[in-house]
Formats: structure tokens, C-alpha cells, sequence
């Protein structure tokens, strides 16, 4: 069976592009392979540095992760800092990768490129050495990823490279980025060429997987489609209406082309998306609140899970340093 990991960070409330984009896939695929899923705290210290609010952060993405689907008896799931490698083996990364080939990484360049007088954190910079530890640690094959990561997978085989060569040893598995096919990227539902995204859209364009169904409703009335009056999936003429088109499909089944064919005016099929969508999360929102309601069960699910993922890591961690040659503790 082969090994999958995809990771998420805690770092603010999960939307229906990250659950149909990406959760969704987790969920159908931990029967077909042997599944990891970690929240990756750590990396979201980049980002977000109040005290207490990464771990409440986890917890409640912990629930959603359970809550959507992810079977706490196949697939493994646990946080990131619970696993002490990945700190450890994020090391031995940063000095496998050089400092060029960091500064040629988009995300990185993308979030400096502002200049502006705001901190940038070192861990911005060598972020992607301490993903690559992500992967490497679980022997990973494939990355379920959105394409904006393609470029971090792609860093994390080249570092694999490198080490396997330098130290003489073939420790590291070569991971390969699977990036879903176009259609899994839901759009802003008020600026239907973008993408839906916590850091760039307005709060009406975005539907969260806790928003009840009130204010689903209410957004989708109010999502932007065009001054035309027919429904017709063409994603590059009538983003809006592709987009309304994609998300029913995606949710309630069917495709989107043959799915125009029931809909002669834009009130409809709203209500109709809307609809689809409230079916969707509504028994994801009431495990998530039986999941949030028990925090004991929640933090023994996350135990049982940090402790599969030490296994695997702290064998692949000792292969890395026995190939580096360390000095064993006596
Ligand atoms: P982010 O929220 O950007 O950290 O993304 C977490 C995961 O959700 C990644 O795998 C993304 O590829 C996916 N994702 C984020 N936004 C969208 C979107 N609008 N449509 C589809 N997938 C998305
Ligand atoms: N960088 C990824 C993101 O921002 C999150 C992530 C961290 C990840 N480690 C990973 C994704 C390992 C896949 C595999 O979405």
C-alpha cells in the first residue's frame, strides 16, 4: 500500500475550498493507502505568534479533521509538534538545502516581496526544509497537495537527493506531488477569479465549514455572477456562475456543464448551491460539535496518533543520523 501524507496548518478557520480541495481527498483516500495527516503547528508559527492561539487553533482543526470524515482507525492523525522529529530532522534539512535554492522558492519571495518594515521570521525562510522533514520522516509516495505546493515537493526530492548521495545511503524515499484536477479550486464567492482564501477575500466571499445554514444562504444570495441572464459553464466568460455551477456539483453530484441545463435564471440556482452545500456541512458540524464537546476523547485521538507517527519517524530520524554518522550517546 502505498504512503500518503498531506499536511494542513492550524492557522484559522477552514473553508470549503480547503475542504473540497483538500480535505475531502484525505478522507476518500485513507482507504487506498496508507494514510498520514498531520497539523502542522509548527510551521504556523511563521505566521501567527499570539501566545495560546496556535493550540486552540489545533484542537478545533482536530475536530474538523474528524468531523469531515477522517477515520481516527485508518488514518493517522496527530500534530506536528507532538512529534519531536520533525523539529529535529528540519535541521539536518536546512543543511542539505542551500540558501539559494531557498531564495529562488515563490512563497517566499511572494511574502517578502512587499518589503515594508513588518518581521519577516528566519522560519519563513527555511519553512520549506522543515516541510521536506515532513515528508521524508513517513517514507512518504505521494503528497496530496493543491498546485501552490507543487513547488515545496519538488525542493523536498531534491533534498532527498542530495542527502541520499552525500551520505552514502538511501534513507530518504522520493516523494511525488498528486495535485487534484482543475475544478477542485473553489473561488471567491465575490471575486469569482480568485480563489476562495482566508488571507485575500472579503467574509461574504467566503463559506466556512462552521457557518450555519442562515448565513449560507445569505452568502450565496449574494454571490457575484454577471449582468447576462443565462446559465452556462464557461469558467473563463461567467467565472460567477461557474463557480455557483462547480460548488452544487461538487456538493450535491453531477457535472457542472449538464447541470446549467436545469437552470434558466441565476435566484435558483444560488438557492440551489446554497442548498447543496448546507446538506453537505450540516453532519459535519454536528460531530464537529459532539468531537468539541468531549476534549478528553479529542486529546486521546491525538495521543494515539502522535504515537503511530513516532513510530514510523523515529526510525526513519535514526537512519538519517546513523547515515550522517553522529557520535551515539554512550
Ligand atoms: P491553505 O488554507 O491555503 O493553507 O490551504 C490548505 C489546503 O486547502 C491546501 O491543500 C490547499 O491547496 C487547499 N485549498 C485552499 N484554498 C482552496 C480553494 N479555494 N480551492 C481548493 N482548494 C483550496
Ligand atoms: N505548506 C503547506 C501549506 O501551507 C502545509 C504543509 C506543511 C504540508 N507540511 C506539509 C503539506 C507536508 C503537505 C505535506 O498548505
Amino acid at each position: 500500500m502505498p504512503r500518503v501524507l498531506s499536511c494542513i496548518q492550524p492557522s484559522g478557520a477552514v473553508h470549503l475550498g480547503n475542504y473540497l480541495g483538500a480535505l475531502r481527498n484525505w478522507v476518500l483516500g485513507q482507504h487506498e493507502a496508507d494514510a498520514f495527516h498531520g497539523i502542522v503547528d509548527l510551521h504556523a508559527m511563521v505566521s501567527v505568534q499570539e501566545p495560546g492561539v496556535i493550540g486552540a487553533q489545533t484542537i478545533e482543526l482536530a475536530a474538523v479533521l474528524f468531523a469531515v470524515g477522517l477515520d481516527p482507525d485508518v488514518a493517522t492523525v496527530f500534530v506536528q509538534s507532538h512529534v519531536p522529529e520533525h523539529a529535529r530532522l528540519s535541521w539536518l534539512m536546512e543543511c542539505t538545502v542551500s540558501y539559494g535554492e531557498l531564495s529562488r522558492m515563490t512563497q517566499f519571495k511572494d511574502k517578502t516581496a512587499k518589503g515594508g518594515t513588518d518581521f519577516v521570521p528566519a522560519g519563513l525562510f527555511t519553512y520549506p526544509a522543515l516541510q521536506a522533514a515532513d515528508i521524508l520522516l513517513y517514507d512518504t509516495d505521494h503528497v496530496p497537495v493543491g498546485d501552490d505546493q507543487r513547488q515545496h515537493v519538488e525542493i523536498t526530492r531534491d533534498i532527498a537527493v542530495r542527502f541520499n548521495q552525500r551520505y552514502g545511503a538511501e534513507v530518504f524515499r522520493l516523494p511525488d506531488a498528486v495535485v487534484p484536477k482543475a475544478g477542485a479550486r473553489v473561488m471567491d464567492l465575490q471575486e469569482p477569479t480568485s480563489k476562495m482564501s482566508k488571507s485575500n477575500s472579503a467574509e461574504t466571499g467566503i463559506i466556512y465549514l462552521s457557518d450555519p445554514p442562515a448565513t449560507v444562504a445569505k452568502k450565496f444570495k449574494r454571490a457575484v455572477t454577471d449582468s447576462e441572464n443565462s446559465v452556462r459553464y464557461d469558467r473563463a466568460a461567467k467565472p460567477g456562475v461557474s463557480n455557483l455551477l462547480d460548488i452544487l456539483a461538487a456538493c450535491g453530484g453531477g457535472d457542472p456543464a449538464a447541470l446549467a441545463g436545469d437552470f434558466t435564471q441565476y435566484g435558483p440556482l444560488k438557492a440551489a448551491a446554497a442548498d447543496a452545500v448546507v446538506a453537505t456541512l450540516e453532519p459535519i458540524q454536528a460531530r464537529y460539535r459532539e468531537l468539541m464537546d468531549d476534549r478528553a476523547e479529542l486529546s486521546r485521538l491525538l495521543r494515539v496518533g502522535a504515537h503511530k507517527a513516532e513510530v514510523v519517524a523515529s526510525e526513519t530520524y535514526r537512519r538519517a543520523t546513523e547515515a550522517v554518522g553522529f557520535l551515539p550517546p554512550g
